[in-house]
This record gives structure tokens, sequence and C-alpha cells, in this order.
């Protein structure tokens, strides 16, 4: 295959095949939006997704997937993926991003990729992780793990030159982060509660005009810390993310998992550029319609999609609407 790098890194042509692979991810999942049906969902993004990635020029290695090899028959970690023809590289794969979402068929269920160079994404056990996340323009540092909420809304506010009253937190709606909320509201930031799907709301904070999400707080899954990190890698601003054991004997064995996975410090902080390298490719496609993107449209042997794909390394970012045709009878999209 002829490759043209670009400026260095990943061939770029990867950017329409990732694109290509969402795209077809989330038609599949979305014939099932609505039918409360989260596992059948999930699967038909799997299988669809597995199938698109396996005609890729790449040898590809999942570091981020459906799980382990003995409880995921496909996408598992350490599956290799492509024609082995082309580059090694590490993908994040999480086919259904929203999985009750697309069940009950609610705003801004995606299906999501991430590709790196080799050791490029940190490969991140299926627990939690506590998040932070701000769009661009922030002077570095401004947000940390570490400091306390009020600190965080007062400088962000200080910074936008704005009361805290207009600073927005996006958090996931959990009984674990009643505490969080409760600290957001008591300095008077504001707080948009999303029922799932933290890599958008990670990736809402970067077109706050838009968007109205300032920043995000609170834990979620660390496979899709590392997906959302990729995402504003691209499109830049800043991240951090810590493991959350949980506790007692899960914990334990989550923490044993993540050193077996060469993580020997649990407690690390993890910057931005640590769980995505310097030259990512993430690519999203809408199942269900959303502030982020639309969803699929079926008109009759039509299915029309929304992509956004993206790459680090040299910030563009791509819209793409893409127009299927006589999908019933092409089995790749059957
Ligand atoms: P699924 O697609 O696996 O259902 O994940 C949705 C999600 O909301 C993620 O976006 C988020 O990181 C995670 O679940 C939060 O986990 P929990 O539902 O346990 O709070």
């Amino acid at each position: 295959m002829a490759t043209d790098k670009g400026k260095g890194g990943l061939d770029r042509v990867l950017v329409l095949e990732v694109a290509r692979v969402t795209e077809v991810a989330a038609i599949a999942a979305a014939r099932w939006r609505g039918q409360g049906q989260n596992k059948a969902a999930d699967k038909a993004a799997v299988d669809a997704m597995r199938r698109e990635l396996g005609k890729v020029n790449i040898k590809g290695r999942v570091v981020i997937g459906e799980g382990e090899m003995d409880e995921a028959p496909m996408l598992y970690i350490g599956e290799e993926v492509g024609t082995g023809d082309g580059p090694r590289v590490d993908i994040a794969v999480d086919p259904l991003e929203g999985t009750t979402i697309c069940a009950k068929d609610m705003p801004n269920a995606l299906a999501v990729i991430a590709i790196s160079e080799e050791g490029g994404l940190l490969n991140a056990p299926d627990m939690y992780m506590d998040k932070i996340a701000i769009g661009p323009g922030y002077p570095d540092g401004i947000i940390d793990l570490d400091k306390s909420v009020p600190e965080i809304l007062k400088d962000l506010a200080k910074f936008k030159k704005c009361p805290i009253r207009e600073i927005t937190a996006c958090i996931l709606d959990r009984p674990r982060h009643q505490e969080l909320i409760d600290a957001v509201r008591k300095v008077g930031g504001g707080v948009r509660l999303i029922p799932d799907g933290d890599i958008a709301g990670v990736i809402w904070t970067t077109d706050p005009a838009q968007t109205g999400i300032d920043i995000y707080l609170g834990s979620g899954g660390a496979p899709e810390g590392v997906l959302a990190a990729a995402a504003l890698r691209c499109i830049g601003g800043q991240m951090q993310g810590r493991l959350k054991p949980d506790a007692g004997a899960e914990g334990l064995k989550q923490i044993e998992r993540a050193r077996t996975m060469g993580i020997a410090d649990i407690k690390k902080k993890y910057s931005m550029a640590e769980m995505a390298c310097d030259d990512v490719i993430f690519s999203a496609t809408g199942v269900t319609a959303g502030s982020l993107l639309d969803g699929v449209h079926f008109r009759g042997e039509f299915a029309e999609t929304e992509t956004v794909v993206m790459r680090s390394k040299t910030g563009t970012v791509r819209r793409i609407k893409t127009t299927f045709r006589d999908i019933g009878t092409k089995n790749t999209l059957a």
C-alpha cells in the first residue's frame, strides 16, 4: 500500500478508514434503537466494527475493547485486527458508547474508535476512573484532580471573567456523584446531569459557547476516559484521569488486573498526553440523534450517518455526512 504519512506518524489515509469503521458500527447499532435491548445493540455494533476493521490495512492490536478474551468473543483486549498488511497500531474501541441510551433511543449514543501508533494509548483496565476535563484556551494546570471544586470553579470563572454561576459542569447522574454535585452548586456553579455517555460529556467542554458546558467532572469508565483523552488530544483542552478501584475484594482484583496490564501505581494521575499520544486518530459516529452528532437516518434502502473524525498530529477535525446505498442488499451493512 502506498503510504503518505503527511506530517509523520500514522498514515493519514487511516482517517477515512476509521471513519468508515464507526459509520458501519453506528448503522448496525441504530437498527436496535429504542428496542430496550442493550446487549443486542452492543453485539450488532461490535460485530459490524470487527468486520469493518478486518478490511483496514493495519496490523492492529486492541488495547481497549470489549473485555478479556474469555469474556468477549470479539474485539477483546489483545486481539489482532486488520488485514495484517499495514503499520502496527494500537486500537481503542467502544462500538456502542451508551448502550442504555441506544436501547431507550435517547440522545448521544455513539460508535467510537481511536487509533494510535504502537504504545500510544493507555491500556486502561475496565474499572472506574476519576476524570476532569476542560476545552482549549485555558492556562496549563488550571484544572487538577487534587484541587478542590470551589478552587477550580473560582479559577475558571476568573479566567473567563465571569461569575461562577456562569460556569457549568457536566456530571454523570449517579448517586456516587451527589457530593460533587452539591460542591459545584454550593459555590454557585451549574450542573448539567447526563444519564450516560461521558465521552460526549468531555468533548462538549471544547465548545462551551455552543454546549454551555465548561468542565467535565466525575468518575466513569476508564476505557471511556482514554477514548475521551484521545478526542481532546485532537481538539485541544486539558484532561486528567486517575483509576478508581472499587472497594473490597473486587477492588483488589482490579488493582491486580491493572498491574498485569503494566500499571504499577494505581494512584497515578494521568495527564491527557499520558493517556493518548501525539499521533492519534479519533472517530465517532452518531447512533442516536444528539447535540454532538446526528443519529443514523434510515430512508428506504439508504442510510445516512454523521461522523466526526480527527487527528491529533494535525489538529484537523472533519465532520462527514455519508449516504450509504442499498443497505438491505449489501451484506457489509445488512
Ligand atoms: P455503556 O455504553 O457501556 O453502557 O457505558 C455508558 C457509560 O455511561 C459511559 O459513558 C461511562 O463512562 C460509564 O457508562 C459510567 O459507568 P456507570 O454506568 O457504572 O456509572
